[in-house]
């Protein structure tokens, strides 16, 4: 089973554009926006876009939810809580709107791309005036055009998620962090993931594009892309001949933007040749993300993972040996079925072995279509809890232990943003992707200054400037 990509024709945008200059001479549409946005940096990026989309039709961003006249939702379903929390949000905004009936409200993102979601939504969410899915934000402007011109309900689910858009408006939440999608959608089907049935199947947008978009943001004085697709490792599998993702990364480095970081890495494709390319190419950061999910080859298997503890560690050794200053990450979940203590505990001792710089960790929560959902073995909640308690606490005893070692050290951090405290301290990133507080002027926000590391909190370092470099 293969769909074939099909890339928006530049005709269809140019009608969306249209649509966005006659909603102008709507009588009362809507003047200014809010986006609610959940999940995972692709919903942070598709919102970036969905906000340059309203921007061209004439709204401006509103300060408070409450006040916008179009409050949209970028909702995820990646587990039970995400989706909840989204839905709980909707339904708060009724009451808003009781007072406000003028308010519109708009719900896109994964989860209305989930089956029966758009039913679900037109059923018991009649305050909710605009839904669609992921494949189809583009059309935005028609959708809200038509919801505002005949005061009716709109809904646009497409079945097929095989679309490649490109040449939207994008307006970037910071002037010199940008994210840069290099692929879309995903072709793994771990048993436990709803993203493939929500983004569809993997579409590798062309390098040639993805390096304009690279230089149009180096000329305006970008420091930091970070590159995203559900697996990079991919990037390409889907346009035979052409480029891989560590030739990728090769090029777009050439660009002159001085970091590039990249999510998601999963390890079955992990090749040698992105480890050699991070170990001697500077511009790229010394991070990497490797989701692990389990330590045991039994969960592994059941998960539909591919690759097994050993392999996964003969990874991590390699890339050590390659670049020893690199920081990895990773994700894990607990209480998968069929999860014994046992095979609990080949993750801990995983974790313990590895020595990850932080983990996100998750209790597993049943997708509803998944393999997974289907499966014997459901564990105990209140295990899960112990479990994951567990986890996080050595963890923690990890973190510490790879922050003490970085004391010391000189760092090159990426301003970010000062404290909310004070304006002479300052928080940024350092190329292994953990934050530094240190003081110094807000005007070096948007700057790479070089770092001492003098101390480690729990989640954080903290260091000083190292003048005169
Ligand atoms: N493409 C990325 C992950 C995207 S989802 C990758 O393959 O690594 C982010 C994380 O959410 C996953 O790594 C996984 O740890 C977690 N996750 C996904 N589905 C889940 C589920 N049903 N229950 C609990 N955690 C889940
Ligand atoms: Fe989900 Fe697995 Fe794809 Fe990641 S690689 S998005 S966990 S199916
Ligand atoms: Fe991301 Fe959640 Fe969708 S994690 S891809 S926003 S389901």
């Amino acid at each position: 089973m293969r769909e074939e990509t099909i890339r928006i024709s530049e005709a269809e945008m140019n009608q969306q554009r249209q649509f966005a200059q006659e909603f102008f001479q709507l009588p009362d549409r809507p003047k200014t926006y809010f986006i609610v946005t959940y999940g995972c940096q692709m919903n942070a990026h598709d919102s970036e876009k969905l906000a340059g989309m309203l921007e061209d039709m004439g709204l401006t961003a509103a300060p408070k939810k409450e006040e916008a006249d179009f409050v949209l939702h970028n909702t995820c379903c990646i587990r039970d809580n995400a989706e909840r929390k989204a839905l709980g949000n909707v339904t708060w905004l009724k009451e808003v709107k009781k007072e406000r009936p003028e308010m519109m409200i708009g719900v896109c993102g994964c989860m209305v791309q989930e089956p029966g979601m758009a039913d679900k939504l037109l059923r018991q969410y009649p305050f909710v005036d605009v839904a669609f899915g992921t494949g189809n934000i583009h059309q935005l402007p028609e959708l809200l055009y038509r919801a505002v011109d005949t005061r009716r309900r709109v809904v646009a689910v497409p079945e097929e998620q095989s679309t490649l858009i490109e040449g939207l408006p994008i307006r970037r939440e910071s002037d010199f962090q940008s994210y840069v999608t290099i692929m879309y959608g995903c072709n793994n089907f771990c048993s436990y993931c709803i993203v493939p049935y929500v983004r569809g199947r993997e579409r590798s947008r062309s390098a040639d594009d993805i390096l304009r978009e690279v230089e149009a943001l180096q000329k305006n004085g970008v420091q930091e892309i970070m590159l995203l697709g559900q697996n990079v490792n991919s990037y390409g599998n889907d346009m035979p001949g052409g480029v891989t993702f560590p030739q990728l990364l090769h090029k777009i480095s050439q660009a002159g933007i001085p970091r590039i970081r990249f999510m998601t890495s999963h390890p079955k494709d992990l090749s040698d040749e992105l480890i050699e390319e991070m170990a001697r190419n500077p511009v790229l950061c010394r991070h990497l993300h490797l989701p692990v999910q389990a330590g045991s080859n039994k969960i592994l298997t059941a998960m539909n993972r591919r690759y097994t503890r050993e392999s996964y560690l003969e990874k991590v050794e390699k890339i050590r040996a390659a670049a020893p200053d690199v920081g990895l990450t990773t994700d894990i979940i607990v209480a998968f079925p069929g999860e014994t203590e046992a095979d609990f505990e080949d993750t801990m001792s995983l974790v313990r072995q590895v020595g990850y710089d932080s983990a996100f960790t998750f209790i597993y929560s049943p997708r509803t279509g998944t393999r997974a959902a289907d499966m014997p073995g459901r564990v105990d909640p209140a295990v899960a809890t112990q479990r994951i308690e567990k986890l996080i606490a050595l963890q923690e005893e990890m973190t510490a232990k790879a922050f003490a070692s970085l004391i010391g050290t000189k760092e090159s951090v990426l301003v970010t943003g000062a404290s909310r405290r004070s304006s002479q301290q300052l928080t940024g990133k350092c190329s292994r992707n953990i934050s530094i507080n240190f003081e110094g002027s807000p005007d070096l926000i948007g700057q790479i200054v070089p770092v001492r590391i003098t101390a480690a909190s729990k989640t954080t370092l903290k260091g000083e400037i190292i003048e005169g470099e």
